[in-house]
């Protein structure tokens, strides 16, 4: 499967975009490295990355979702605290039996849904909010019809 960044995937605040762009790169490189033999070597990097990225990133998003006043704000950080969560299981899990090719593969699948759930859903919402502004704006993207808004 190719997981590409598209433009249309941009929420229109360079910075988030940027990190957006990058976890998508980091997807393909495991993606790479996998196909090259090399993906618990990788998997080692690659989640370092993670768990700096889901402190730095989030809070940046978060801190962006309470400037403009998001109202799915409690929501979209309650996501982010569920793959704080996960990430935190995949770095105890590869911490006790090591970097096995079952944990590669249940890591790039967490990454994928993320990129495809969140960052080409929620995130998005956001980007739709800040465009459209809060008046006009319904709520009709992936993550906001999850929760009945
Ligand atoms: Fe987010």
């Amino acid at each position: 499967m190719i997981v590409v960044w598209d433009k249309s995937y941009e929420i229109g605040v360079e910075q988030i975009d940027r990190q957006h762009r990058e976890l998508f790169a980091r997807f393909d490189g495991l993606m790479v490295a996998i196909g090259a033999g090399e993906g618990a070597k990788e998997l080692q990097r690659l989640l370092g990355f993670l768990e700096e990225y889901a402190l730095n990133h989030f809070r940046e998003e978060e801190a962006l979702m309470r400037s403009c006043h998001y109202p799915l704000l409690a929501f979209h950080r309650e996501a982010h605290q569920a793959f704080r969560e996960r990430l935190g299981s995949l770095v105890a899990m590869i911490g006790e039996k090591g970097a096995s090719p079952q944990l590669v593969t249940q890591t790039g699948r967490m990454l994928l849904r993320w990129l495809t759930d969140h960052v080409c859903g929620m995130d998005r919402d956001i980007g739709t909010f800040l465009l459209t502004g809060r008046s006009a704006w319904s709520g009709s993207g992936t993550g906001v019809a999850a929760v009945g808004h």
